[in-house]
């Protein structure tokens, strides 16, 4: 990285983006705002059709939005020719979950391309894609051709390809969703390698969790196009504020319930169970919530899903429970979920002889 490039602070800036697609009657963007900051790891995590990958599409300008401001690098993009335009986002790479390498290319070849486009000698572009790919871990890989690659294979070839002319920023519309946990992970890795190493900026698109605490220094929380809650990593994990992000955080955690118990739950109290979602996180999860529950109220409870992180000294989680329904008791839980700032959600009602 040289001094121009650390000069920079905010890697992409974006005021009131909107955008509505032609006979939609809601806005896939809607006034949506955020200062994506420089040599930072941005995660965006949202519901489907909360217009994620609308906005990814903004931000390296494959559709326009309809009003807006969008700053990339310092640069206005409203006031740039389509020459200059071209050259700004050279330094934008795009990696989406379909890879689109081009078969009839080698991993070499393919990585190659992008620099030729810009009329970088064939040598020279060789010599660089040598580089790119011994980075992301495929030397000796340089002849393969995709459809001899692994999957996970594959998106390293991508993350070279989209580094090839020096990208300063990187955009990744779910691109671990097709691979296994540790090629994820490994994936993940390589993206934070070159993060610290290269200072590239990232933002990115998840619906894991695994990559949202992993790699984040940013999380932002989209709804109905735009974000209702940013904030620094700690910050969304431990103390979620709107509704959606607490929503999303225990959904992001949990395995669905067995199709067997949703398929029972009863929207209205019935005779039988009750089914309660806990959302953990900060100060809540460290004390022995369940424990002081049973202790003061006597209640039978049982757990039957749960899934809890780290995230420095703080567990934070969700714990799906099942306790006996009758309206007193269910006040008192809610209660005193709600006195050791446990967000508590009523998942629904088991009728008796359906067991969890
Ligand atoms: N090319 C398009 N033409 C018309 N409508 C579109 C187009 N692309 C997306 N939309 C609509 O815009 C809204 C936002 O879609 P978008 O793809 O941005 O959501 P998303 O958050 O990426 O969802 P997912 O998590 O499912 O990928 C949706 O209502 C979608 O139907
Ligand atoms: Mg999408």
């Amino acid at each position: 990285m040289n001094a121009d490039d650390l000069a920079i602070t905010v890697a992409i800036n974006i005021t009131d983006l909107s955008k509505t697609y032609p006979g939609a009657t809601c806005p896939a963007l809607d006034k949506v705002s955020a200062v994506f900051e420089a040599r930072k790891i941005h995660s965006i995590i949202g519901l489907s059709g909360a217009g994620k990958s609308t906005l990814m599409r903004c931000l390296n300008l494959l559709e326009r939005p309809d009003s807006g401001h969008l700053t990339i690098l310092d640069k206005d993009v409203s006031m740039l020719s389509c020459l200059e335009q071209r050259h700004l986002l050279c330094q934008v790479g795009t990696i989406f979950q379909s890879v689109n390498l081009l078969a009839r290319l080698t991993a070499l070849g393919n990585v190659m391309l992008p620099q030729q486009w810009l009329g970088v000698p064939a040598k020279t572009a060789c010599l660089r894609a040598k580089e790119l790919l011994a980075q992301v871990g495929l030397t000796g890989f340089e002849d393969r051709y995709p459809a001899q690659l692994s999957g996970g294979q594959r998106q390293r070839v991508a993350i070279a390809r989209a580094l090839a002319n020096e990208a300063k920023i990187l955009l990744c519309d779910e691109f671990t969703s097709a691979l296994d946990p540790q090629t994820s992970l490994d994936i993940l890795a390589l993206l934070k390698n070159l993060n610290r190493d290269l200072g590239v900026t990232i933002i990115l698109i998840t619906h894991d969790m695994t990559v949202v605490r992993e790699i984040s220094d940013f999380v932002y929380v989209m709804e109905h196009g735009s974000f209702v809650e940013q904030g620094e990593l700690e910050q969304i994990l431990l103390h979620p504020q709107h509704p959606m992000t607490k929503k999303l955080l225990a959904s992001l955690f949990e395995k669905e319930l067995p199709n067997h118990i949703k398929d029972s739950l009863s929207e209205t109290p019935v005779v039988g169970d009750v089914l309660i979602r806990l959302l953990f996180s900060g100060k809540s999860s460290q004390e022995p919530v369940i424990a002081d529950l049973i202790k003061a109220h006597g209640i039978d409870l049982s757990i039957l899903a749960g899934n809890m992180d780290h995230l420095r000294q703080s567990v934070f989680g969700t714990l799906v429970l099942s306790a006996p329904y009758d309206l007193g008791s269910l006040e008192k839980m809610m209660t005193h979920f709600h006195k050791h700032g446990v967000v508590a959600e009523i998942l629904g009602y088991l009728p008796k002889g359906e067991s969890a």
